[in-house]
């Protein structure tokens, strides 16, 4: 065991989930892929992993840190030795590392846009401004490498602050009021996105689908983003899981986190293609949708600076609590494994991520499409590193639920759930086997279209490897049913 303690209070795990999961994945992300991969379709696959893979993972991600008590990467390590199985599913810790790392490192840069507006309300600068003016306001702001690399660095950094200084203080209760705060916010967005906008139209592009306009490309980025959405599949649940008291329900959290979560981003999408077919706007704009949306709303409705100023700081609160869970699973390996202290293994891991979100920065601009780097690589690094994710993710998300359907024992993991045998034999089926079979299903179906041969092979090589290896890995199998 480590020198982990643990939360005191029963609800600060579940506070800390959805602190993690709601964030720029619900309002930025979702809402943009959405539209970029034509609406229903896309939704459909989305939901289906969140309910099918996603649950059903997330409770196994908190499970392994919650019998761990250590930071993935060495939770892992300790969990494969009492389990007698292959070192190698510390691959696990190090995917998820690895995935924390390229998601923080655009996602600051993200959270920089929502600096910038936070500004432009407070300063009643887009009062009255029509659609036109909204979209070159934002396309200015892209076009200027350091003005976004000034927020993201202040994003990042304040992030920095809070994780170094320990990381649940002050926060808990900032969240408790932020969260409910949020939503209702953008229910007020959606209500005015109700009377002047077309909701109507909105309800049937993200309702209704023809799953065959989903793209293949689609079908990975709407696996990814469930993975995103319920930050999952790269250690920073399990290193939250690592704080969880033993006697909280681990379904019933896992439940709540994505109903909220999928509550969330529900709301942002009717709100914000509501906007989108009432002012005639692109559907598929990508990135900027939100950032041109809604301070339109807000440029129109009364009080629209005030309403969009309180907007952008709780969206920017919600993209804290996620970032903070991003340095949370590295921070605490290094502080783990070399004996650093906090403030300095986060130094380290944001300095990394700052550095690697300067290309981020760049593809909205200087290596943007048409760009050299663009017509070398046919997609800009952020294309690239987002892809990257969307592998990487439920990469780790398969094999945490392997080895938490294989390997762990049925009376730990009965231990763990604390529920009936029934439910127990349920989600064991959906960790063996639907989740590994989805995650694979969706990997073969899209990767040979994404890249030429080079993803497809890697893709097909790490399921093989991971599927075959997890027999291997698994030495002793304890369980026999
Ligand atoms: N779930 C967060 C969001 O939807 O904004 C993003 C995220 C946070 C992804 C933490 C992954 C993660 F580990």
């Amino acid at each position: 065991m480590s020198g982990h303690n643990v939360w005191t209070h029963k609800g600060t795990f579940l506070l800390a989930a959805v602190g993690s999961a709601v964030g720029l994945g619900n309002l930025w992300r979702f809402p943009y892929l959405t539209g970029e991969n034509g609406g229903g379709a896309f939704i459909l696959v989305y939901a289906l992993t969140i309910f099918a893979v996603g649950i059903p993972i997330l409770i196994a991600e908190i499970m392994l840190g919650r019998t761990s008590r250590q930071s993935p990467i060495m939770g892992m390590r300790h969990l494969t030795k009492t389990h007698g199985t292959s070192r190698a599913w510390e691959t696990i810790g190090w995917l998820g590392a690895a995935s924390a790392f390229l998601i923080l490192s655009f996602y600051s840069v993200i959270a920089g846009w929502a600096i910038h507006y936070t500004w432009l309300m407070l300063t009643g600068s887009l009062v009255g401004a029509d659609a036109q003016t909204i979209s070159t306001g934002f396309d200015a702001l892209l076009a200027a490498p350091g003005l976004m690399t000034l927020y993201h660095t202040l994003f990042i950094a304040a992030s920095a602050l809070i994780v170094g200084m320990g990381i649940h203080k002050g926060i808990e209760s900032g969240l408790r009021i932020m969260m409910p705060a949020l939503f209702v916010i953008l229910l007020v967005v959606l209500a005015y996105g109700v009377i002047n906008g077309d909701i109507g139209a909105a309800a049937s592009f993200l309702f209704t689908f023809n799953i065959a306009d989903l793209s293949l490309e689609g079908w990975l980025q709407a696996m990814g983003q469930s993975f995103f959405t319920l930050s999952l599949g790269m250690g920073a649940i399990m290193a939250y899981g690592a704080y969880m008291p033993s006697n909280v329900s681990l379904t019933r959290t896992a439940f709540a986190v994505a109903i909220v979560d999928t509550a969330v981003a529900m709301v942002a999408g009717l709100a914000i293609f509501a906007l989108v077919f009432g002012a005639g706007l692109e559907t598929g704009q990508g990135p900027g949708l939100m950032f041109v949306t809604l301070p339109l709303a807000f440029a129109e409705m009364p009080f629209g600076a005030l309403v969009g100023g309180v907007f952008f700081i709780l969206v920017l609160g919600a993209a804290i609590s996620s970032s903070i869970s991003l340095i949370e699973p590295v921070a605490a390996f290094l502080v783990e494994r070399f004996d650093m202290t906090r403030p300095q293994a986060v130094t380290i891991m944001v300095i990394a991520a700052w550095a690697m979100g300067l290309l981020t920065v760049v593809s909205f601009n200087l290596w943007a499409e048409g760009t050299i780097f663009h017509t070398l690589f046919g997609r800009t690094a952020f294309d690239f590193i987002e892809l990257l994710t969307n592998i990487f993710m439920p990469v780790g998300g398969l094999l945490i639920a392997l080895f938490a359907g294989w390997a762990l024992t049925q009376s730990e993991v009965m231990k763990e759930l604390g529920s009936s045998v029934a439910w127990f034999k349920l989600w064991r089926f959906l960790v063996r086997f639907v989740a590994p079979a989805a995650v694979a299903f969706v990997f073969l179906r899209t990767l040979p279209q994404v890249e030429g041969y080079l993803i497809p092979t890697l893709g097909a090589l790490l399921i093989i490897g991971a599927f075959a290896a997890s027999q291997r890995w698994l030495k002793k199998p304890r369980q026999t049913t």
